[in-house]
């Protein structure tokens, strides 16, 4: 837990707990410009103990912008004071943000990187805590850097984590996803297949064939949860700006009479996770840092199959959400704090 310094050596109770109650702990969003980025500002501007720092652009860098209700002018990377800054958010792209993250610990500051370049299944060489929060709560809360899970993972992880640790997935089984995602899911950088012409009332797979950069990352922390089912992952491209919904078919060990209550029981006082009997949709996540979960036995198949659905907002639990909650614990503040529940 961090604690204040006395302030102008006056070590009274009352100086400290008013410190306490005033102090903001200092942050740097790099990537500032870009959805997570643009998202981190925006949570910043509203956390109770947070200010910016400093937010840094690439192309963008000198523009100033509107976000979350104050202007925020974007610094180039290179002139990034990290020194000022006790926790920086890294939302740079895959290859670009690992040397950010080794110079703003060199500055002093702890890091959350959303980006891959230090999550499992990317040969990443160092091991920092992967921080589903709801997996490694303790782990992120003891750590320095947190690598944060990619959107589509930490809604399908979220959804099977209760089924992982029972050891209930069916050994050597096949487990299916298949999962849409809003565009804001791509970034910001234009692309012709992104259009509002092509994308609009239109619903179509990609990186179809199980070849989705963010299978490798699935992959791996299955294995490490102690199961050798494979992933077959399909995802969509959703014509809305924000959400994913991930529907999962699981085979299982053994049959299960109560499946929602196995993720009731294992979810019971998690601020962040919402098991529903009722389908999760994506009018009920965006803009919220949750999961909404439901889990359901499918009938008329031989062998004992679940279907679990889990909905999340990309930019809210899938990046700039999830990391403020692990950067909360980072500075030993509540995890909760500032994060649109
Ligand atoms: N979008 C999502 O739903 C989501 C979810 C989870 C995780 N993530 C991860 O979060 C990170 C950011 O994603 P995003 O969707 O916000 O991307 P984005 O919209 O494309 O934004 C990328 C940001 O990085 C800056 N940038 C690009 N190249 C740079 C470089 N070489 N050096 C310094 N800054 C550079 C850009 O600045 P300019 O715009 O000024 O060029 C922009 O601010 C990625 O690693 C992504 O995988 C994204």
């Amino acid at each position: 837990m961090w604690v204040p310094a006395p302030v102008c050596g006056i070590d009274t109770g009352v100086v400290r707990v008013y410190a306490w109650i005033v102090h903001k702990v200092s942050i740097g969003v790099l990537g500032a410009s870009g959805y997570a980025g643009r998202e981190l500002c925006a949570l910043v501007a509203r956390h109770p103990r947070a200010e910016l720092a400093f937010a840094c652009a690439n192309e963008r860098r000198g523009e100033t912008a509107r976000i979350g209700g104050r202007e925020v002018t974007f610094l180039a990377s290179d002139d990034a004071p990290l020194e000022r800054a006790t926790l920086v958010f890294s939302a740079l792209p895959h290859g670009a943000s690992r040397p950010w993250v080794d110079a703003a610990r060199g500055a002093g500051a702890k890091v959350v990187d959303l980006s891959a370049d230090l999550r499992p299944g990317n040969g990443a060489a160092c091991q920092v805590p992967y921080g589903l929060t709801e997996l490694a709560r303790e782990d992120v809360r003891a750590a320095d850097v947190v690598a944060n899970p990619g959107c589509y993972p930490t809604a399908v992880l979220l959804a099977l984590l209760p089924l992982l640790t029972r050891g209930l997935i069916a050994g050597g089984g096949c487990v299916s996803i298949a999962a849409a995602s809003g565009v804001t899911g791509a970034g910001f950088t234009p692309r012709r297949d992104l259009l509002f012409a092509e994308v609009s009332e239109d619903y179509r797979p990609y990186a179809v064939g199980n070849v989705h950069r963010h299978l490798a990352e699935m992959s791996a922390m299955v294995r490490a949860l102690g199961s050798d089912a494979d992933l077959v992952f399909t995802p969509h491209l959703l014509p809305v700006s924000r959400g994913i919904l991930a529907t999962i078919t699981v085979p299982l060990a053994e049959p299960v009479s109560d499946p929602i209550g196995i993720w009731r029981a294992h979810y019971a006082g998690e601020p962040f996770i919402e098991v529903t009997s009722d389908v999760p949709a994506l009018r009920d996540v965006v803009h919220r840092n949750v999961a909404r979960i439901t889990a359901h036995v499918a009938a008329g198949v031989r062998g004992p199959t679940l279907i679990v659905i889990a909905a999340i907002d990309n930019l809210m639990k899938g990046a700039a959400g999830q990391a403020m909650q692990n950067g909360n614990l980072l500075m030993g503040l509540d995890e909760t704090m500032g994060l649109p529940a």
